[in-house]
């Protein structure tokens, strides 16, 4: 037997008892020739002391005890002495005297220290399994677990039926690169892995199930980030019979229990809906971070007619001007404003004009423009954007999406940059409702979905689809957002079979295509489709955001780096030439390489 008890788990109603324990050395000290370890296991900490009034051998044995070495030992509960006492332990009104020890594994001395944070995230994810060991890392997989409980006994208690869907799949368009799959038997062919199971539950609803959920893995071939693996996990849910209004009360519940079962925690009953257009125009995005204000305001009016190019010329554009308040960051540095300016430009704005109010006098700003505005024009800007000494103003002219855009990375970049959320312990939720369904790809020249090609367009826009009104439809699609992530999108969807053929044509999908990639779901719709609807949070999204962690990577057992390598594995990896050829594939990963090697200027 390697176990009594688990190691935190030990108090001061067991002393006297004699336990057995097994876990790892955490730390040694010698007090006098005398040693302490911290055994640790999955549960926490217990105190062991090797006595050599005790036993001779055991406490002998201490001294070539090293970190992470593994133990069983036996010995008998007891009191700690005067004011040796832990508070910041469990188990640290006790420890456990030796009697018998036995080493069952020793350990080298290890690539990193335990209890130290390691910025190397590589090094971390080399050896990830000794990574998973901290402590940190123990909590957020037992809160992981918990909250996909949390998810099955909550989906279950309404109905719904947990079903697995296929991984060698067929490409399904939800924007992202599919992850290909060559196929043996079918020379020439290929899986996609899904990038969702969006078609399958769709079709699990024609088939009558009613009510579907999976936590379902899905693969997607995308520029990495803090939030973003190439594999993920969702809780997919789809619905039949439905409205958006069931499918939000049906997240709000699932969420709250979320929220309960893993970390003791009431949300409200109900969030607050915000349309995309309303999102966009206060806070210049589509998952706003309404934990600070700094809302954008639009001052169009005020500045069509100023002397300053940059505004009047917007608006003759058909543009707008909008503004936010950083308050009191008039101080800001030279550097701070360049950066921020960049910043502006990277996501396609023309510059960043701003003014430092350092004073109520106007003669004391700082501005590149100020001079050239009427006192009608600064009175009205101190009225709308509530200007008081010590505060800057940043500026975007352009198009009324390309300005909100830009401050609304503004907004965030100076709630970063003033550490506006620091200690910030709220947990904000809202719904962002009324997407547009299509939007135009200026590079492709060609409209994409929104959300995916199967999302309904509003009744009221329906007949916008007809007359090719494109840019004017909104869509029954809805997110659900927590502090300014999107943790969750869905819509109710398409169930007949022409308007799902109307909407492959306006996305430039043309009868044949339509024929070759969609039409087993075209042919389901013809057999009597129920009205139906989900939804897909992001389930590594929220477990990153309960257990107020910056990465999703810190919640999932084996993440892939910013470059999509397991480099634990050393995954993905080259493979045997007769392992292709089986495949009938052929790299030319080193063709390319050279040609690109002898391309000019690249
Ligand atoms: P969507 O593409 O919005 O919708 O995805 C749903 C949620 O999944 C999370 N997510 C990701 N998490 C980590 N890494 C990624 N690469 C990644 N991509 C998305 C986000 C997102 O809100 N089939 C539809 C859902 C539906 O319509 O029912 C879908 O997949 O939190
Ligand atoms: P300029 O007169 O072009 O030197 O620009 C003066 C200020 O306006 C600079 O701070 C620019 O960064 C800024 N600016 C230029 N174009 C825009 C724009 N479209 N929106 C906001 N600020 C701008």
């Amino acid at each position: 037997m390697y176990r009594t008890h688990h190691c935190n788990e030990i108090r001061k109603e067991h002393i006297g008892e004699v336990v057995t324990l097994s876990g790892w050395v955490n730390s040694t000290r010698d007090h006098g020739g005398v040693i302490f370890i911290d055994l640790r296991d999955r549960e926490g900490l217990t105190q062991a002391v090797f006595r050599p009034e005790e036993s001779e051998e055991a406490a002998k044995l201490s001294h070539t005890l090293r970190f992470e070495d593994v133990l069983k030992i036996q010995g008998r509960v007891a009191d700690r002495l005067e004011g040796t006492a832990n508070d910041k332990l469990e188990t640290g009104d006790v420890e456990v005297v030796v009697q018998t020890v036995e080493v069952i594994s020793r350990a080298e001395v290890l690539p990193f220290q335990l209890d130290k944070e390691l910025s190397n995230e590589d090094l971390r994810l080399k050896h990830r399994y000794l990574d998973l060991r901290r402590p940190r890392f123990a909590r957020n997989l037992q809160m992981r677990h918990r909250v996909s409980k949390a998810t099955r006994d909550f989906l279950d208690e309404k109905g719904f039926l947990e079903i697995e869907t296929p991984i060698l799949s067929k490409s399904t368009p939800e924007g992202a690169r599919d992850f290909l799959v060559p196929s043996r038997l079918n020379p020439g062919k290929f899986y996609a892995l899904p990038q969702a199971p969006q078609q399958y539950k769709q079709l699990l609803q024609v088939a009558g199930v009613d009510k579907y959920f999976q936590i379902a893995r899905c693969f997607r071939d995308e520029d990495l980030r803090a939030d973003r693996q190439p594999e993920f996990t969702q809780v997919d849910v789809e619905a039949s019979f439905v409205d958006q209004a069931d499918i939000v009360s049906l997240v709000e519940g699932l969420l709250a229990r979320g929220f309960k079962d893993a970390l003791g925690v009431d949300i409200p009953d109900s969030f607050e809906q915000l349309t995309y257009h309303t999102a966009m125009d206060t806070y210049g995005s589509d998952k706003p971070d309404r934990r600070f204000d700094m809302k954008l305001i639009d001052v169009t009016k005020d500045l069509k007619d100023c002397e300053f190019r940059v505004f009047s010329g917007a608006v003759a554009n058909g543009g707008v001007v909008k503004a936010i308040n950083a308050k009191g960051f008039a101080d800001i540095s030279t550097g701070q404003i360049d950066k921020l300016t960049q910043l502006a430009q990277e996501a396609g704005a023309k510059g960043l004009a701003y003014i430092q109010a350092r004073d109520v006098d106007r003669k004391t700003w700082r501005s590149p423009f100020v001079k050239r505005m009427t006192d009608e024009e600064i009175e009205a800007l101190r009225t709308k954007l509530n200007i008081e000494p010590g505060d800057l103003i940043l500026f975007a002219a352009d198009k009324w999406d390309a300005a909100c855009d830009v401050l609304g990375r503004m907004r965030l970049a100076v709630a970063e940059l003033k550490n506006l959320l620091e200690g910030n312990t709220d947990l904000d939720f809202l719904w962002v409702t009324d997407f547009p369904l299509l939007a135009f790809d200026a590079e492709e020249e060609k409209w994409n979905a929104v959300h995916h090609p199967f999302t309904r367009p509003k009744l009221e826009d329906m007949d916008k689809l007809e007359a090719g009104d494109y840019a004017n439809i909104r869509a029954e699609a809805y997110d659900v957002v927590l502090n300014g992530n999107e943790i969750g999108g869905g819509s109710i969807r398409i169930h007949e079979q022409e308007l799902q053929q109307k909407m492959f044509t306006a996305l430039g999908i043309s009868d044949e295509e339509q024929e070759a990639m969609f039409s087993h779901i075209l042919t389901a719709f013809s057999y009597g489709a129920p009205p139906h609807g989900g939804v897909a949070l992001g389930f590594d999204r929220l477990v990153m955001l309960i257990c107020g962690e910056e990465s999703i990577r810190e919640v999932i057992a084996f993440p892939k780096n910013n470059k999509g390598v397991d480099i634990m594995s050393d995954s993905p990896s080259s493979v045997d030439f007769k392992q292709l050829r089986e495949l009938y594939v052929r790299s030319v990963a080193k063709e390319k390489k050279t040609d690109e090697q002898d391309a000019p200027n690249s």
